[in-house]
């Protein structure tokens, strides 16, 4: 039976429900009745870490705790109370699902609502409130350690993708926390760099994906980043987190500090953080019992609260926030159950892991591998068999299972094939991550030049070769903390794929990773697939598209440049600054905007990515020829499968503003479809444009402005390759 409360003070016995116990009430009147009664010691005590990752909640209220979790990628295991080691539980491994990289690459937001509900899913099982992801920050470099965990270059895909995560996430009772909020682009001196660049290119580049996070997906969290921007640390930066979050935007739930993100009392007070955790405050941190209490948003904020030098104001908003929270996760008897590592989930994975990979390269018919053609299949690569959900980085898991690439090839070839392992090159040969252990031994006694001669003789008894390698999530690559050292492929793998190219023509090289890297020889080989790290079923997946049980419909959600100078970030940029500050000199020029304006020919270009099959595109046709204030303009085109296999494209849409006040991109997406047709089946496309799509935000007015004049509206497979433009002028 639910107690009531006394006024102003703890549950009593009575026949009175208190109102904030009290579900059928307004949140709002819940979260103004629970702070009436609080304490001011209670309410701090709200704002700031009591353990690594929970805070703590009002006991004497009966209001619980709030247990947050890593995220983006899977639930993370449990670490002792006050340390990073694990905690040993048995029962905390979880499904891997895909890196964000390879969920943004399916161009499929419905792939994203099933990501979210089942990562969701397993956050619940768990008992977690907030789980710390998504990551929408942009792909500026390829160099950033961190881009694995975020959605790609382009602010409209990470936008359309991030909205179904949060929703699903959010339906379990769990919070999504975006993160890094904002402009954490590079992991170089991360805690410190100043980021500096235009209004334009934080509004029109690296903010959408956040605010479309909030607006539309309505997160309940936000984590803030660890740089600074406009000299002010992003987990209290008043212009990102009062003015623009919660002003501007309306968020009305917590912003979270980055572990370890906060630096300054009245800064957290006064700049819009919520709750602080994580803090590594010299000392206080490392098995000190009153490691908490040492917080800058918790003593130091109680003394000066007692002292009368600051007022309640912010802290009752803050601990509003906080209830609002908690009411809306761990307060939510409604809230379904949540289940782990269950069979829909793992199917879950294969399929969201399935439909991101990305065929980048497909000469001759190299891939699928047809079974009933070959005899003997080499597979080369160290890539092939170690395990990826290990590392990394605070995305780092223990799973339940992990099917390996050659594990997956392994048991789709079953008896039909041979299939002979060789590893080609020695990368990484560590296997955990804070206590958690991959069990591999990837110990290898022969020199490189005996590896690549076995691997090269392999090839020569074999009908195919793939060569499965990339990067991996040891420092330097694809990893949290550090950024990488080179565009190139690490552990001298260009030389081992020309010796495969040159042994056996009939290669397909695999690349797992969550960036783009350079391929010297791509013009050797014939055919290219881009992996990801792809969770627990990334063997499974693998095959399923290596011998066609799934037809590629991945594109690429940022551009692979051929050469790091091909990149803004690093042409015109300062990446990665000068250790105090980093300008992004490219400003709104990121990725395929920066390529496009210098007529630079990338490796393969954002939105690329080929089929099994092959699609034509019809004319592409409006329904009128100019558009005004108020209207709408439609795009039609007929979208064709004219191979003999079912598959699926992304059809997209971006647009060009021929006239304008400003500089502007050659075109930017603003719109894709991904349609499934049966072969020879012709499905017609519709893209509504409406005048909100034209906008540029000016800097000098410090508005979003539409302009009127000409536009194109070009519709295609990919940034590189449209099929059909159409004009129309805005009045
Ligand atoms: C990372 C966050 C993560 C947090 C908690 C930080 O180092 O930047 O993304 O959620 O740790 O593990």
């Amino acid at each position: 039976m639910l107690a009531a409360v006394a006024c102003g003070g703890a549950p009593q016995r009575s026949g009175d429900v208190a109102l904030y116990l009290d579900e059928s009430q307004p949140l709002e009147k819940r979260v103004a009745d629970a702070l009436a009664r609080m304490t001011l010691e209670e309410k701090v005590a709200l704002l700031h870490a009591q353990s690594k990752f929970s805070s703590a909640g009002v006991p004497r209220l009966g209001i619980p705790e709030v247990w947050c979790t890593d995220g983006p990628h899977g639930i993370r295991p449990e670490v002792l109370w006050d340390e990073w080691d694990q905690a040993g539980w048995t029962n905390d491994s979880c499904t891997a699902f895909p890196a964000l990289t390879c969920l943004a690459a399916t161009w499929n937001p419905e792939m994203s609502a099933l990501y979210g509900r089942s990562i969701g899913e397993e956050a619940r099982y768990r008992g977690k409130d907030v789980l710390l992801g998504p990551g929408v920050n942009i792909y500026r470099t390829p160099l950033n350690g961190r881009n694995f965990e975020y959605m790609g270059e382009d602010p409209y895909l990470s936008s359309r993708m991030v909205v179904p995560y949060v929703q699903g996430v959010q339906q379990n009772g769990v919070a999504a926390c975006v993160k890094h909020f904002a402009v954490n682009n590079q992991e170089v001196q991360r805690h410190k760099v100043d980021v500096v660049l235009d209004d334009r290119a934080l509004n029109e580049i690296y903010l959408p994906a956040f605010r479309a996070a909030v607006q539309q997906g309505g997160a309940w969290a936000i984590m803030g980043a660890y740089n600074k921007y406009k000299g002010e640390h992003c987990c209290h930066n008043r212009y990102l987190l009062n003015d623009i979050l919660k002003r501007n935007w309306g968020f009305d739930g917590v912003v979270i500090s980055d572990w370890g993100g906060v630096h300054d009392t009245r800064e957290a007070i006064f700049n819009g953080l919520d709750m602080e955790f994580g803090t590594w405050t010299d000392g206080l941190n490392w098995g000190a019992t009153n490691a908490y209490d040492n917080y800058y948003l918790a003593r130091p904020y109680l003394e000066l609260l007692r002292k009368g030098e600051v007022g309640t104001e912010e802290l009752d908003d803050k601990a509003s926030r906080v209830l609002r929270l908690i009411f809306r996760t761990s307060m939510n008897s409604r809230k379904p159950f949540g289940s782990l590592c269950s069979p829909e989930h793992n199917a879950a994975a294969r399929r969201i892991a399935g439909e991101g990979m990305v065929l980048l390269r497909n000469e001759g018919g190299v891939l699928p591998v047809d079974l009933s053609k070959v005899k003997t299949i080499a597979v080369v690569g160290e890539n092939a068999v170690k395990m990826m959900t290990v590392g990394g980085g605070s995305s780092s898991l223990k799973v339940k299972h992990e099917c390996t690439p050659l594990e997956g090839i392994r048991a789709a070839v079953g008896d039909r094939a041979g299939v002979i392992y060789e590893r080609g090159y020695v990368g990484d040969v560590t296997g955990d991550y804070n206590g958690v252990v991959t069990g591999q031994d990837l110990s290898e006694k022969r020199s490189a030049r005996a590896l690549i001669d076995d691997a090269v003789a392999a090839a020569r008894r074999a009908d195919a070769v793939i060569f499965i390698g990339g990067l991996n999530k040891s420092d330097h690559q694809d990893s949290e903390g550090a950024d990488r050292l080179q565009l190139g492929l690490p552990y001298g793998q260009d030389e081992v794929i020309e010796a495969l190219a040159a042994a056996n023509s009939n290669l397909a090289v695999v690349l797992v990773s969550g960036n783009a890297v350079a391929m010297p020889w791509v013009e050797r080989v014939p055919a290219v697939l881009q992996a990801w790290y792809s969770g627990s079923e990334a063997g499974n997946a693998l095959a399923d598209v290596v011998f066609g049980a799934v037809n590629p419909s991945g594109k690429l959600p940022f551009t692979f440049p051929a050469r790091l100078e091909d990149c803004g970030a690093h042409a015109a940029g300062e990446y990665p600054g000068d250790g105090e500050r980093v300008v992004y000199r490219d400003g709104i020029f990121v990725g395929y905007r920066w390529a496009e304006k210098e007529n630079i020919k990338p490796l393969f270009a954002f939105g690329h990515g080929l089929s099994y099959t092959t699609f034509a595109y019809g004319g592409v046709e409006s329904d009128r020829t100019s558009l005004t204030a108020s209207g709408k303009l439609r795009v039609r085109v007929d979208v064709t499968n004219t191979g003999s296999r079912e598959g699926a494209e992304a059809v997209q849409l971006y647009i060009g503003d021929e006239e304008s006040s400003l500089p502007r991109p050659v075109k930017e997406l603003k719109g894709f479809e991904k349609v499934r047709l049966a072969p020879g089946e012709t499905r017609t496309v519709t893209f509504d444009i409406t005048p909100d799509m034209l906008g540029y935000y000016d800097d000098a007015k410090g508005a979003w402005v539409v302009e009127p004049g000409e536009f194109t509206a070009y519709v295609g497979a990919a940034s590189d390759d449209i099929r059909g433009r159409v004009v129309f002028t805005l009045k």
